[in-house]
């Protein structure tokens, strides 16, 4: 199968694409290298033998789109592309808005004049907005606390009112739990531009010396140790979970949403831990304010994405951290 990979060579796409050509599909990248490097295109080959194709642009360009489409004989597409740094996109609505909505519809356009009708959709747990009743099922309440999480919400709206219109399009909406770690070879990995806003990146600059201390958002959560309590999901596990979402949605028309998490939380200071046992490091930390937006514990039901897509995270938090940390020690500027 020939997949376009919007945002193939970002974080979660990058791995995804490993997965994809292992086994024995062709991804097709078209990235506009807003947030990420070329040179992850030479890890790739090094981990699988094989360069995937590449195109740099931008998934707003609709003729581009419709000529990789056409020019490549796409069958399903993966849309990974979009900005996702929900402090910028407070600060930078309009710029949220039309990258990650905009460029979505485009997408879509570009894929309906094609024929193509196959699409896997980069959503978010940040969908459940303040939800506190855990674990969340797919059918929990919606609602979104700032512009990237509006910008998802509006995203899979769009998808339901398109797939409603038309039972041809097959679409399925990933919510990603908090995507962590690497792939195990440590060629590849989470390269974040400045200051990360993400604990584990934050957590692995620290480790390598990048970083001074760790600053822990809040202790008075109603949580067992009073930080914050998240689902973590090993990015290896996530990346295959875009492959069963492929395999069940190809020629199965309608529209799908899927929680991908593990079902289980931990807290801030369970990761720390875990992280300086996989780096051998004493990570410096110190308690500050809550973070504003921040909820104090989100975790999947992930039962669904099992019974029907046969799959499940099998990754643990060691897992997570030892794999993070091969990649951090081994790119401690992360790629050239
Ligand atoms: P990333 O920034 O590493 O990857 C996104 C890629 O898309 C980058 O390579 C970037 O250059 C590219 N891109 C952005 N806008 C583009 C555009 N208009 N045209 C073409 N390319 C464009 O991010 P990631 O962590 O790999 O996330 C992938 C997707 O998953 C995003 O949609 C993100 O919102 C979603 N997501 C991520 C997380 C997370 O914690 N990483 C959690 C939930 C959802
Ligand atoms: C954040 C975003 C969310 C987005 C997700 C993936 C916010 C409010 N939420 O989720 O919308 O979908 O990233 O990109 O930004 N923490 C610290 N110190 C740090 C960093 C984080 O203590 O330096 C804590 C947080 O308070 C939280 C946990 O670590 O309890 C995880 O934080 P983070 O990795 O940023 O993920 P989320 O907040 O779950």
């Amino acid at each position: 199968m020939k997949i376009l990979v919007t945002g193939g060579t970002g974080y979660i796409g990058s791995h995804t694409c490993v997965q994809l050509i292992e086994k024995g599909w062709q991804p097709v990248i078209i990235d506009s290298l807003v947030n990420s490097k070329i040179s992850v295109l030479d890890r790739i080959q090094k981990i699988t033998g094989t360069r995937p194709a590449f195109i740099e642009g931008d998934v707003r360009d609709a003729d581009l789109l419709q000529k990789v489409l056409t020019e490549h004989a796409i069958e399903a597409v993966i849309h990974f592309a979009g900005l996702k740094a929900v402090g910028e996109s407070v600060s930078m609505p309009l710029k949220y808005y039309d990258n990650n909505v905009h460029g979505s519809v485009v997408l879509m356009q570009a894929m309906k004049q094609c024929h193509v009708k196959t699409l896997v959709f980069s959503s978010s747990a940040t969908v459940y907005g303040d939800a506190t009743v855990m674990p969340l099922k797919e059918d929990a309440p919606t609602s979104a606390t700032n512009p990237y999480g509006q910008s998802k919400l509006m995203v899979e709206k769009i998808i339901a009112d398109l797939c409603d219109s038309d039972p041809s399009w097959s679409i399925t909406a990933l919510r990603y739990f908090n995507p962590v770690g690497a792939h195990e070879s440590g060629l590849i990995g989470e390269d974040p531009q400045g200051v990360p806003n993400n604990l584990m990146p934050f957590l692995a600059q620290v480790a390598v010396g990048r970083r001074e201390v760790l600053q822990v958002y809040g202790n008075d959560y109603q949580t067992p140790d009073g930080t914050g309590v998240r689902d973590y999901i090993h990015v290896v596990d996530l990346a295959q979970g875009h492959l069963s979402a492929l395999t069940h949605g190809h020629g199965k028309a309608g529209h799908h949403i899927f929680n991908l998490g593990t079902g289980k939380g931990n807290s801030v200071l369970e990761m720390l831990n875990a992280f300086g046992k996989a780096s051998s490091k004493e990570l410096k930390y110190k308690i500050v304010a809550r973070r504003p937006g921040d909820v104090a514990a989100s975790w999947a039901d992930p039962h669904k994405a099992k019974s029907v897509l046969n799959w499940q995270a099998r990754k643990s938090i060691d897992d997570m951290c030892q794999d993070t940390w091969r990649w951090q020690s081994q790119n401690p500027n992360g790629y050239p």
